[in-house]
């Protein structure tokens, strides 16, 4: 997994690497023609992570006593809606290659962007410095 995407918080690393081995999986099938069936059992099963894992990211924020928390759960709240338009209604999604965009842009974007800044508050309860080069941890 790009370096970029690591938090320095093991648990969640994981989950993240994971995730990231499933958007390369949906991509890998997205950039095949005809192959809608895997499209949708890589879609399925990027959805089942994710649903477990924000439920661990959004468990963790309060635990931690994020501010940011509610915004950020709106945030997986969206994320996981994306996948639900297209399975309460697959055919209106047979762009797959807009749609796997769509969702590679969203999961990882969220990462690099959201779940990065919430690190910062899970990282200071648990004592954990930061992951990234050259960048001191107060
Ligand atoms: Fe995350
Ligand atoms: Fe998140």
């Amino acid at each position: 997994m790009d370096e970029r995407y690591l938090l320095g918080i093991p648990e969640i690393d994981a989950q993240h690497e994971d995730i990231s081995n499933l958007v390369d999986s949906l991509r890998e099938v997205v950039a095949r023609e005809g192959q809608g069936q895997l499209v949708h059992q890589a879609l399925k099963r990027l959805y089942q992570t994710l649903v477990t894992h924000f439920a661990f990211e959004d468990a963790a924020m309060k635990m931690v006593g994020y501010a940011d928390s509610p915004q950020h759960e709106k945030m997986h709240k969206g994320v996981l809606k994306v996948f639900e338009a297209y399975f309460e209604h697959p055919t209106d999604h047979s762009d797959y290659e807009r749609l796997g965009k769509l969702i590679t842009d969203k999961v990882l974007g969220h990462v690099s962007e959201h779940d990065l800044k919430m690190a910062e508050s899970v990282r200071d309860y648990l004592g954990k410095r930061s992951p990234r080069k050259g960048k001191q941890q107060r």
